[in-house]
């Protein structure tokens, strides 16, 4: 097949679980959002049949790697992302953008892998490419999250809020009438991997799953406690069923010290609610503000604690 175009850019957004991580995994509810500008992919072909992918943030090379199903995750999502577009026969210059943090539960992997899904359709348009992205970035996410709900691809490949329940058959809905509100977002510490967090939650939920059970429920019903709150624009009644989240994730064992420790940062900032976003063991928290001053203030706390912080606008 030859190619309609030598080079091809493709957008992926990352992603912050507002509500509901862990317990998605096992059929609650969750909210999540779509952060823009997650990952850049530019997709040149090459001379040869050879690929590589550099991956930078802040323009330096996080890694420089080729596709192969034996390597390490990332060398294993490539060589899958291509699979799934039938152009094994060429080869790709392709050089990824970073703009969150990696392997800090912003959804970095999702977003590389949508980029570059998009990238690649655009190199080779079809009919199925709608089906195709989305199938690629399942793939490209099942190496890196073993037992992953489907949450990451569905935020990184949709765009702002969204009402995720895993199924099956999976549910995904856009929220298009929640009023915009702005959240401040730290990294308290380095992430941990997702599939060692989720087979310990699994492990402790299997000793109790009664216990396990009632939480799925709890956290089901914040959700939709929550998105009352958003459409009312009643941030003191989302601020407490965010703390509330908070605790369950305690509860379930994946909170540390960092993320605690952000989080109380956060409310004696004046935010409302802070909690930890992603499979926990480290990684983000992140915190409502009562405008964007003052996440701007609540992100200088931050990092006057030490903490890389930033702000964004969440709407439906
Ligand atoms: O990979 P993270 O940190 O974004 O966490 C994903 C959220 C979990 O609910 C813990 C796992 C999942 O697949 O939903």
């Amino acid at each position: 097949m030859t190619p309609p175009a030598d080079r091809a850019t493709g957008q992926g957004s990352g992603k912050l679980i507002l509500f509901g991580e862990h317990a998605v995994v096992w059929g609650a509810r969750a909210l999540a959002t779509s952060l823009p500008d997650g990952a850049l992919a530019t997709v040149r072909h090459t001379p040869d049949a050879a690929t590589r992918l550099t991956l930078l943030r802040d323009n330096q090379t996080l890694a420089q790697l080729a596709p192969d199903l034996q390597g390490g995750p990332l060398e294993q999502a490539l060589a899958t992302l291509i699979a799934h577009f039938e152009c094994a026969e060429h080869g790709f210059d392709i050089r990824v953008d970073l703009n969150v943090p990696p392997g800090a539960g912003l959804g970095s992997s999702a977003a590389l892998a949508t980029a570059i899904a998009r990238a690649l359709a655009t190199l080779y348009p079809s009919e199925s490419n709608p089906r195709r992205i989305e199938r690629a970035v399942e793939a490209s996410e099942g190496i890196f999250h073993s037992s992953a709900s489907g949450i990451d691809q569905a935020a990184s490949l949709g765009q702002g809020l969204i009402h995720f329940e895993k199924g099956p058959p999976a549910r995904c809905t856009a929220l298009h009438d929640i009023p915009a509100f702005t959240i401040a977002i730290c990294q308290a510490a380095p992430g941990a991997s997702t599939a060692t967090m989720v087979q310990g939650v699994t492990s402790r939920r299997a000793k109790a799953p009664e216990r396990y059970r009632q939480l799925a429920s709890m956290i089901s019903d914040l959700v939709e406690d929550a998105l009352e709150a958003m459409r009312t624009q009643d941030l003191t009644t989302l601020g407490e069923l965010v703390n509330f989240n908070h605790g369950l994730l305690c509860a379930m064992g994946v909170s540390t010290h960092s993320l605690d420790h952000a989080c109380h940062i956060a409310r004696e900032a004046g935010s409302p609610g802070a909690k930890l976003t992603g499979a926990g063991g480290g990684g983000c928290v992140y915190a409502l503000a009562h405008d964007p001053a003052h996440a701007q203030r609540l992100v200088h706390t931050w990092q006057e604690h030490g903490f890389q912080a930033f702000f964004t606008t969440i709407a439906g």
